[in-house]
């Protein structure tokens, strides 16, 4: 006769058993609501503000998908004479990126260390008949930020938009990371991000007005090979933006937006060499207008491409293993054998 579990009859029966009882009814508490406090839902208020918010996440989940199905010039916000800040525009995506809002007739404030990229993409943006403001910064040292910043005000007014461009990749395995290195990584791609909100927010809250936008990485969602620092790096700067849209939201700022951008591999340089088995690279040009997008429809978190929304679904939803196999397959596990970065000339 055919069993649906041979010999482990004794073991479903004493499952059947299980049910109702108080261990089980513990079980359920455990993994699920042990931490619900009765005592503050039974006070009316406090009741009626969760089943308000419960409603308002139905509401706002309706909303966006009625929002994803309207154009894009139906839905975004008129951002011409907003005074734009790019860090890291002298060279690859913040250039580009800093060329997209010239085009949307905005003003833009250019950082970088790199001088003479930073002067090459002002002539640039002057070519399209926008202001350019280039400035020699080192994001990473916050003094230099809250004084430039302050130069920023006098010679081209309040910045209402702050990109988060700026950042570095060393491409090392852990063990081949030297610690200079790795502070430096964090440093750049996160730490700097602290000194230029802190510099350009009390304006903005001022104003009640304004938008924060961080250029993070796919390697800011889910990790890759020889990028142990800059995934940490990417998650954080992540991180920094979830918890500050929250506080902000806290404090009822419904003007002043965040966006977080996770682009894959783009063809900038940065990341010479390095690429995956079935998906090409992109093409800064392309991501920019992303970004430009993103924040004009006050996105909060953007993948590029948006097929990778669907990949960063199933991350949460698949087991570790069959995710690994995932890279194995699509070749993320062997991205970053042929980096070499900077150190190679050739731009592909
Ligand atoms: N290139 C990619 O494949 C890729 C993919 C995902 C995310 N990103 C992210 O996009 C952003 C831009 O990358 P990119 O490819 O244009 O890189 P890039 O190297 O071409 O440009 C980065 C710019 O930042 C500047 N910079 C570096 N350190 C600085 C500092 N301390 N102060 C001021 N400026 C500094 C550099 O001089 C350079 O001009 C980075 O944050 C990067 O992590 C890049
Ligand atoms: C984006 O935010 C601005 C300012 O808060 C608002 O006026 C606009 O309607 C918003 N647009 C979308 C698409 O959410």
């Amino acid at each position: 006769m055919w069993q649906p579990f041979p010999g482990n009859q004794h073991r479903l029966i004493g499952w059947f058993a299980y049910l109702g009882t108080k261990r089980l009814k513990r079980e359920v508490r455990r993994v699920t609501f042990y931490s619900i406090q009765r005592h503050r839902l039974s006070n009316m208020s406090e009741l009626a503000k969760t089943v308000t918010g419960f409603l308002a996440v139905i509401y706002y989940w309706i909303e966006s998908i009625v929002l994803f199905f309207v154009p894009v010039r139906l839905k975004a916000k008129d951002i011409s004479g907003e005074l734009v800040l790019v860090t890291g525009a002298g060279n690859g995506l913040g250039r580009s990126t800093a060329l997209k809002f010239a085009e949307k007739g905005c003003n833009v404030v250019l950082w970088d260390i790199n001088t003479k990229g930073n002067e090459e993409t002002a002539a640039m943006l002057r070519e399209k008949g926008a202001k350019a403001y280039p400035y020699e910064v080192d994001v990473t040292i916050s003094e230099a930020v809250y004084s430039a910043a302050a130069k920023v005000k006098q010679d081209a007014g309040i910045v209402t938009i702050v990109v988060n461009n700026a950042g570095i990749v060393a491409g090392k395995s852990i063990l081949d990371l030297e610690e200079k290195s790795i502070r430096k990584v964090f440093d750049v791609n996160v730490l700097a991000h602290f000194w230029v909100i802190k510099a350009f927010l009390p304006d903005m809250l001022e104003k009640d007005r304004g938008h924060l936008v961080t250029i993070s990485s796919l390697a800011g969602l889910g990790g890759s090979p020889k990028l142990t620092d800059y995934c940490a790096s990417k998650f954080a700067a992540c991180g920094l933006m979830d918890a500050l849209q929250i506080e902000l939201h806290a404090d009822g700022r419904k003007n002043i937006h965040t966006t977080v951008i996770c682009p894959f591999f783009i063809n900038t340089g940065m990341f010479n060499g390095a690429t995956t088995r079935i998906f090409s690279n992109l093409n800064p040009d392309f991501v920019a207008e992303e970004i430009v997008t993103s924040v004009m429809c006050n996105k909060s978190l953007v993948l590029i491409p948006r097929f990778f929304h669907a990949l960063y679904q199933l991350k949460v939803l698949m087991p570790a293993r069959s995710f690994l196999a995932l890279h194995d397959a699509t070749g993320g596990t062997d991205s970053m054998t042929k980096f070499t970065g900077r150190n190679s000339k050739k731009v592909q």
